[in-house]
């Protein structure tokens, strides 16, 4: 492989996250900040927390479909780490990472399927008042408690994960000086000439596809999805 050359101050412009994992990222924060918000006002507003959390439900389902078929950067099989990888990372020998790097990688994958415990669980929750997820009806009142307790205290356990997924926001940012946050919002990475050797070449080599095939595929998958999700909830 020959040597790259990149004119003084060029950066190196990659895209990192493609358009649907930042709008599932986004729409779910919106989302659960809903869910929190509709389920502290209590009473009526219980409705707004269950359409939050059949929305989130989508958008989970939508985001392990994309870790399958997505682009480079968004699928599992390109960022959960083998052990090997994260004693690696852990030790500090490893080269920088375009995408998630594999401590980063546990924790998404840890919220992610605590977050589809939560969503799933409310399906069975009952709030003892006057609601009921659509599907407790199918289950006896004693499962329909061991649903409802899951769900509160999985609760307690998804804000424990939001709180440390911040705090490692704000030490990349702070400490490592590193912001994760702009490659979020508007899909790319940019890599300084200086920083170009931290990094593996095949790991620069691999931007991820976010053209109008792909983003056409996830709005389609994502369509399917929200239909399947939405005829378990109403043809209940
Ligand atoms: C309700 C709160 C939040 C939840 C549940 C959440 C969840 C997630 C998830 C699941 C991912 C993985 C993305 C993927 O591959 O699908 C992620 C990544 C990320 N989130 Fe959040 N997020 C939340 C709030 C925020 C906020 C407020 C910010 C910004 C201040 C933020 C910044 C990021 C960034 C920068 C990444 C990419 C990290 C990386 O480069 O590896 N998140 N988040
Ligand atoms: C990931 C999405 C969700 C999140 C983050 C979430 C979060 C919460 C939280 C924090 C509580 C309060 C727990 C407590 O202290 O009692 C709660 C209660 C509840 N949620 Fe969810 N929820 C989600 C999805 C759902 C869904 C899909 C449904 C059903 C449609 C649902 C139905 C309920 C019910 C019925 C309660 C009251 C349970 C009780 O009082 O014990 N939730 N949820």
């Amino acid at each position: 492989m020959g040597i790259v050359f990149y004119p003084i101050g060029m950066k190196k412009i990659i895209r990192v996250w493609d358009l649907p994992i930042r709008l599932f990222h986004w729409l779910l924060v919106v989302c659960i900040i809903g869910s929190i918000i509709s389920v502290n006002i209590g009473g009526n507003a219980i409705q707004w927390h269950a359409y939050c959390g059949y929305a989130i439900l989508i958008l989970l389902v939508f985001r392990v479909t994309w870790g399958l078929v997505g682009s480079t950067h968004a699928r599992f099989t390109n960022f959960i780490p083998s052990k090997a990888t994260l004693f690696n990372y852990v030790s500090g020998k490893s080269q920088a990472v375009l995408g998630h790097n594999p401590l980063g990688a546990i924790s998404v994958v840890v919220l992610l399927v605590a977050l589809l415990i939560q969503a799933i669980t409310g399906l069975f929750a009952d709030d003892e008042i006057a609601f009921q997820g659509p599907l407790a009806k199918y289950v006896s009142e004693s499962v329909m408690g061991i649903f409802s307790q899951i769900h509160e205290a999985n609760s307690g356990l998804i804000y424990g994960l939001i709180g440390l997924h911040l705090a490692a926001i704000f030490y990349y940012q702070k400490i490592k000086g590193e912001n994760l946050i702009k490659p979020m919002l508007v899909g790319d990475k940019e890599i300084d000439p200086s920083e170009v050797a931290k990094y593996s070449p095949t790991d620069l080599g691999q931007a991820s596809k976010d053209g109008g095939l792909q983003r056409g595929l996830a709005l389609l998958l994502l369509s399917l999805i929200a239909v399947a999700v939405g005829y378990l909830i109403t043809s209940s």
